[in-house]
């Protein structure tokens, strides 16, 4: 007995130096002053959203529901300082933070979804001349290459595959280029680093658009339409192409879809024929339903998915009543962010990708290919206000 108690003080003496030792994980705000363009960019990104995004939020909620054992899951990626802090309960600053500077920029190696990090590591950053009194500074040739964002963007529950962003890359012509994930999803520009620093060719931006960012989607896919018709018979022959994504669209989470709505019209606007095709990665549970709750997934029914670089042809034929004059044609590829999850405040956000049209008189043939329409990148601002909303609810 006595024994024990002298090993149980022992054990405390012995963790209590290293206790004090602990540096804590400073929040973002601690780097405003000199890092403030990387500050604005991130505080806008999905990465610090990713505990305070309401898809999240409702997801999570119900994941803990269904088995507590999903706290520490979902957290350990979407607020990962909660791997080595075990606030799991999110009552630090920095666990709200999400994905915050201070993790990333301590990561010294990623296997698998394993982490290797700590507060008391120097700044790992992709200079090797970086030089200040604010803190030590390290290369870090980990954090320009696309493995250091797989310990996220990659994962499974039950053997079963969810998140493949990383190796779609791994497989795509950009991969074997050598395009990295952060060439595309973090574009550089000349400027200063930090406040003080020397101007440099290339500082990374923060911004990390995706599926959120209209602007960013826009530029995924373009449709080529051609039409034929013999007597009453119509055929009209899409080619759709993508050509700037290094994996597949959509990537990510099951819940991500690409829609395609097909409508052929009469002179008069009289619909004469309509079909919708669905690509997507579709999830079944253990009763054979489609499972919306990724979590919950036992295998995988179907992946009709775009390949990056996959130039896709899809045929709609149909017949035209008698005596039909012009046939119009609107093809739509829409992404779908479906948020089945959220049943108040949003049903599922839709960004249109593109689309074409085509006209044909009787027996003739002709391709108008249209413009994509104009921008609308408010999806992101709308989901940043939702957060601010809850998370100012919350504080009071
Ligand atoms: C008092 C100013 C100051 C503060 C505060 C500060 N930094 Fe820095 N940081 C600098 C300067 C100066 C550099 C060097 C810039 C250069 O060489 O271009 C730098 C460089 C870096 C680098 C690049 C390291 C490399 O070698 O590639 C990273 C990453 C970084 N800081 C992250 C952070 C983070 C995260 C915080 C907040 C937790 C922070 N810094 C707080 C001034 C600061
Ligand atoms: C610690 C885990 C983690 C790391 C490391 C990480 N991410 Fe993420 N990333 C996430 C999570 C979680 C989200 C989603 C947040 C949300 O919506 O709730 C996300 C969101 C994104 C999005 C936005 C997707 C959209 O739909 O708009 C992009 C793009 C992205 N990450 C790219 C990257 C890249 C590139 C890297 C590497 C430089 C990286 N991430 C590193 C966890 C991570
Ligand atoms: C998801 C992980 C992630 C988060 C969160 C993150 N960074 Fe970075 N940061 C990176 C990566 C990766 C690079 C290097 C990109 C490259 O070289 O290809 C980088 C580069 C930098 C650099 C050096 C180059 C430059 O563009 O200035 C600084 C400084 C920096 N980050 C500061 C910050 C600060 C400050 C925050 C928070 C406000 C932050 N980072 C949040 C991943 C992250
Ligand atoms: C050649 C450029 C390119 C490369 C390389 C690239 N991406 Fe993307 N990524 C895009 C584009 C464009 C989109 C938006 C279209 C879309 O929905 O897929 C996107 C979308 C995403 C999304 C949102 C999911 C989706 O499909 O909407 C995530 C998350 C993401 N990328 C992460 C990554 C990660 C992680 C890597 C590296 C393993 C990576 N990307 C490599 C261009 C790229
Ligand atoms: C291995 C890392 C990892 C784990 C563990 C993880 N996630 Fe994520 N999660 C991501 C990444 C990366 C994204 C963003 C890109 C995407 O869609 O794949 C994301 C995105 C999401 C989104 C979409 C948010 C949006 O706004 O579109 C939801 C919802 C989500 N995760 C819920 C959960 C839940 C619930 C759990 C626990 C059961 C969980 N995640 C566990 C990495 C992870």
């Amino acid at each position: 007995m006595r024994a024990k108690v002298v090993c149980v003080c022992l054990v405390f003496m012995w963790m209590m130096p290293l206790a004090l030792a602990e540096k804590e994980f400073p929040i973002s705000l601690t780097c405003t002053n000199c890092h403030q363009d990387r500050y604005n960019e991130w505080s806008r990104s999905m990465h610090a959203l990713s505990v305070s995004d309401p898809i999240f939020e409702a997801a999570y909620l119900r994941a803990y529901e269904s088995d507590p054992k999903y706290r520490i899951f979902c957290l350990s990626c979407h607020s990962p300082t909660t791997r080595i802090t075990h606030d799991f309960n999110l009552t630090k600053s920095v666990s709200v933070e999400g994905i915050t500077c201070s993790f990333c920029h301590s990561v010294t190696a990623v296997e698998g979804n394993n982490f290797t990090f700590n507060p008391n590591n120097p700044m790992q950053g992709p200079y090797n001349d970086s030089n200040t009194d604010a803190h030590a500074s390290s290369y870090s040739a980990l954090h320009t290459k696309s493995e250091f964002c797989a310990g996220c963007h990659e994962f499974s529950i039950n053997g079963v595959p969810i998140s493949q962003t990383y190796s779609e890359w791994k497989a795509s012509p950009d991969a074997a280029e050598g395009k990295q994930c952060q060439d595309c999803h973090m574009e550089t520009k000349s400027g200063i680093a930090a406040k003080g620093g020397p101007v440099r060719d290339k500082v990374y931006q923060h911004f990390w658009y995706g599926g959120h960012t209209g602007q960013f989607l826009q530029n995924a896919f373009q449709i080529a339409t051609s039409i034929q018709r013999t007597g009453n018979r119509v055929n009209v022959t899409l080619n759709i192409t993508n050509n700037n994504v290094g994996h597949m669209i959509p990537s990510g989470l099951p819940m991500r879809k690409v829609v395609l709505d097909f409508n052929a019209t009469d002179e008069q606007g009289n619909v004469l024929y309509s079909a919708q095709k669905v690509y997507a990665k579709t999830l079944l549970d253990q009763y054979g339903n489609e499972a919306t709750d990724f979590w919950k997934a036992v295998s995988i029914a179907k992946d009709n998915r775009f390949k990056p670089d996959e130039s896709r042809i899809e045929v709609f034929e149909f017949d035209v009543p008698e005596g039909t004059g012009r046939v119009d044609t609107q093809a739509t590829l829409t992404y779908q962010l479906q948020a089945e999850i959220i049943t108040t405040e949003m049903e599922s956000l839709n960004v249109e990708l593109a689309s074409a049209s085509s006209s044909s008189v009787s027996n003739a043939t002709a391709t108008y290919p249209t413009p994509k329409a104009p921008d609308i990148g408010w999806i992101g601002f709308l989901i940043a206000m939702i957060a601010a909303v809850l998370v100012i609810r919350r504080k009071r």
